[in-house]
């Protein structure tokens, strides 16, 4: 989707993705030493904001103005302090080993596209670095729920290893999710890869 439709998405009232950060992210980090961090593709900033909410020096980028404004907001309302980059990723010139931590959550592009904005994503790591990255799985186009329906911009672990491979691979693995829908609970099966700049 482009800017157009996600600024559409977002300008409704309520939150697309809720206020909650979500759980596989929270599982990998709570226990990490605050840095600097950037969430990649933040949308309304949930995640971008429980970072500064623990102690990151948190940053969030994302395309859309109408996702930035409301992540302002509930920053706002929490008293976090987030710094917001409004930029795309395609063209974005990330700044040289800047960040300790970089995330990047459901941001589904097409291969070439999602290449490079994993290889921006290494250049801004910094050394010994981490970087998360989490997002609808293949498989879940047939098995899991919810997710984009194009079999091109979903993920498999060894997909996004194979992008991440200048780094030393921590885990490459699918991992299940619920998922509170309004006919009860359902499973997505994410992609969750997580890797490290050496020191
Ligand atoms: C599924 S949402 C996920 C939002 C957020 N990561 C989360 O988990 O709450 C995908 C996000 O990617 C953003 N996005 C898509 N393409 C982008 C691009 N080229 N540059 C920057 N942001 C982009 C959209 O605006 C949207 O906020």
């Amino acid at each position: 989707m482009e800017k157009e439709e996600w600024d559409k998405r977002y300008s409704q009232n309520d939150l697309v993705w809720g206020w909650a950060p979500n759980e596989l992210l929270v599982n990998e980090v709570s226990d990490m030493e605050p840095g600097r961090s950037l969430d990649m593709a933040c949308g309304e900033g949930r995640n971008a904001i429980w970072l500064a909410s623990i102690g990151w020096k948190s940053t969030g980028i994302d395309f859309s103005s109408e996702g930035i404004k409301k992540g302002m907001q509930m920053a706002d309302q929490l008293g976090v302090e987030v710094e917001w980059l409004e930029a795309d990723l395609r063209k974005w010139e990330p700044p040289e080993s800047a960040y300790d931590l970089i995330v990047s959550l459901y941001v589904h592009m097409m291969p070439d596209e999602i290449g490079k904005v994993h290889k921006n994503a290494i250049a801004a790591l910094a050394p010994g670095g981490t970087i998360i990255v989490i997002g609808h799985d293949l498989t879940n186009l047939t098995e899991g729920y919810g997710g984009p329906p194009f079999p091109d911009v979903l993920f498999t672990p060894e997909r996004i290893a194979q992008d991440l491979d200048q780094l030393v691979i921590e885990k490459a693995e699918r991992v299940n999710r619920t998922v509170k829908t309004d006919e009860g609970e359902k499973t997505a099966i994410d992609t969750l890869v997580r890797a490290h700049m050496p020191a």
